[in-house]
């Protein structure tokens, strides 16, 4: 039998929670929360159930997105888990966005995906929110939205694919993809292989399967205190990632009951930790990027220098691909990123706190001990000593530019070369298959327009294919320049990130065929060797005219997203007030 009570009563009345909270206007409250309750009664829920703490669920599956492809099952556990620890479960959907169904780029949508969930968590009633993402820019994208909706939030991630074998050899996405395109380019394998290939890459739903971004913001968001220990790892099929799910729905009541809010979570020790994590991982550049941004929702700035000093003395362990040799699978079973954490302690902040309520600390002694196992190396054993990440200054790129050294050839990180542009991706779709393309390897590729405001977006261009003709000769890496981002399952001795933009005028927009372009990895420079008398002329003879848009969500974009440093967020999005910069070295 059902329990009648008031419908315009809260279970407290002082301050509102659960249904209660955020109320339409209708000039009444009371009868606000009474029409709501009436609505929601229509559904068949009772007072009881109404009565709960209310757990949001971003509900993020979408027919176009396969790395989503489990978020039915990740939901009912959640529901579970949240119903076994006395809340009412709401799902709720959001955008969705994949990687290969985004035009022009999903980085295009990912401040879209923020606003979104941050003006969906505030307008409807909830005391706590599961973030279910996975896919590359979504888990950003839930970051950014719910620090600045400021609930107790708790992320829940869809977990990595499976790998899938072509003719005996491991494969996953999206390195071997790369792998393989390359070969079929090169005429080392024919159609019929490419095509047999295309079947065995992605072998199930679930986020790729190396550390690309999507396993890089998993490992970010555990690191941060986000997500439940050992959320990051788990496959996307397996019973252990159902039971992280059932786990989040369980940890996100606690989080509604002790009001554990967001900023108690995001703190600067968080994001070095998580900054500490992404270098030792060799993790994607654009975490840097989306870490930039979660942060700045918070107040706090990247500081590139201390970034650079930071990846100088932080080893890389982990052995995943494009870096090393195993998968996100492998990871998971030797620990996950419990085995990381342990080797990593010295350099952590073990005092952050996690949305246990407990600290990374406390939560790491409770894994217990590790075991043998050949995916994370000791610290004292690394796969590569320091430096994955390396920033870049000079004056190409007066306001920095990065290159993933571990995933660069140690031979090209010296290197002088003469500048083969291309002045945007049409041009070098264009010309760069050209039997006429006047290259040779030791040349330096440079792409200019593919930045923030560029491409618009700034899409993951910037691993620019080695012409045609150089790679049927066997040339597999050359020095490459752009003002965008890379896969982070892609490789090669490539500069990103060059700020500011060509766009917006950057001198990356002066340069021209045939100028010398010097790269130091070892001095972190990155120099046109042309002087600033000339760079100024060409500027004077050239002057860039900076991208708009007539109206729509592309006018939002180009009139307010900020560089490549400030995480390319719009500039609106960002804390009102900067309070201090990350990383600082311990
Ligand atoms: Fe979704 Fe790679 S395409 S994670």
């Amino acid at each position: 039998m059902t329990t009648k009570k008031s419908p315009t009563r809260s279970r407290t009345d002082t301050a509102p929670t659960g249904m209660s909270k955020g109320l339409t206007s209708y000039g009444d409250s009371g009868f606000s929360l009474f029409l709501r309750k009436a609505f929601i009664k229509g559904a068949g829920y009772t007072d009881r159930a109404l009565d709960r703490p209310v757990i949001g669920i971003t509900n993020t599956g979408s027919a176009y997105n396969p790395c989503h492809g489990n978020a039915p099952q990740l939901i009912e556990a959640v529901k579970r888990g949240v119903l076994m620890a006395g809340g009412l479960p709401m799902d709720f959907p959001t955008i969705s966005i994949h990687e290969s169904f985004a035009a022009p780029t999903s980085m295009f949508l990912r401040n879209l995906m923020s606003m979104d969930t941050e003006e969906l968590l505030r307008a409807q009633p909830m005391d706590a929110v599961v973030l279910i993402g996975g896919c590359d820019k979504t888990v950003p994208a839930q970051l950014m939205g719910a620090a600045s909706a400021g609930l107790p939030a708790i992320q829940l991630i869809t977990g990595s694919m499976l790998t899938g074998s072509h003719r005996s050899e491991r494969v996953g996405a999206c390195t071997d993809c790369r792998r393989y395109w390359a070969k079929f380019r090169a005429e080392e394998i024919d159609e019929e292989e490419v095509a047999d290939v295309n079947n065995q890459l992605v072998a199930s739903v679930g986020t790729c399967s190396v550390m690309g971004t999507a396993s890089t913001m998993a490992c970010v968001a555990e690191a941060l205190g986000m997500t439940v220990p050992g959320g990051a790892s788990p496959p996307a099929v397996t019973a252990d990632r159902i039971r992280i799910a059932e786990q989040t729905g369980f940890q996100a009541v606690e989080m509604a009951k002790n009001g554990l809010t967001i900023d108690k979570i995001l703190t600067e020790k968080a994001f070095e930790n998580a900054m500490r994590v992404l270098l030792s991982i060799a993790g994607s550049t654009n975490g840097i990027v989306h870490l930039t941004a979660i942060a700045g929702r918070m107040g706090l700035e990247l500081d590139l220098k201390a970034l650079d000093r930071m990846g100088r003395e932080t080893p890389v362990l982990v052995d995943l691909k494009p870096s090393g040799q195993h998968y996100m699978e492998d990871f998971h079973h030797a620990g996950g990123m419990a085995t990381l954490l342990r080797e990593l302690k010295p350099l952590l902040h073990l005092d952050a706190l996690t949305v246990t309520g407990r600290t990374l600390g406390e939560e790491l002694e409770a894994q217990g001990p590790g075991f043998k196992q050949d995916v994370v190396r000791p610290f004292n054993n690394p796969i590569y000593p320091s430096g994955a990440i390396a920033v870049l200054e000079g004056n190409l790129a007066p306001e920095g530019s990065i290159i993933k050294a571990s995933a660069a050839n140690a031979k090209l990180m010296e290197h002088e070369g003469r500048a083969v542009v291309f002045e945007n991706a049409a041009d070098l779709a264009a010309r760069i298959d050209s039997p006429d393309l006047d290259v040779t390897a030791d040349d330096v590729l440079v792409l200019k327009n593919i930045g923030p405001k560029g491409a618009p977006g700034m899409p993951e261009a910037g691993y620019l294919p080695i012409p045609l003709k150089l790679a049927k000769a066997g040339v597999k890496d050359m020095v490459r320049i752009s003002d965008g981002r890379m896969s982070g399952t892609a490789f090669g001795t490539i500069v990103l990130h060059v700020t500011p933009e060509s766009a917006v005028g950057g001198p990356l927009a002066y340069v021209q065929n045939g100028d010398r372009i010097r790269l130091s990895v070892s001095q972190r420079k990155l120099d046109l060797l042309v002087s600033a008398e000339e760079l100024a002329r060409r500027a004077k003879a050239n002057p860039v005219k900076v991208p708009t848009a007539g109206r729509g969500y592309r006018k939002l974009f180009l009139d307010t997203v900020t560089q490549a440093d400030k995480g390319v967020d719009f500039d609106f999005l960002r804390a009102e007030k900067m309070t201090g910069t990350f990383p600082r070295s311990k």
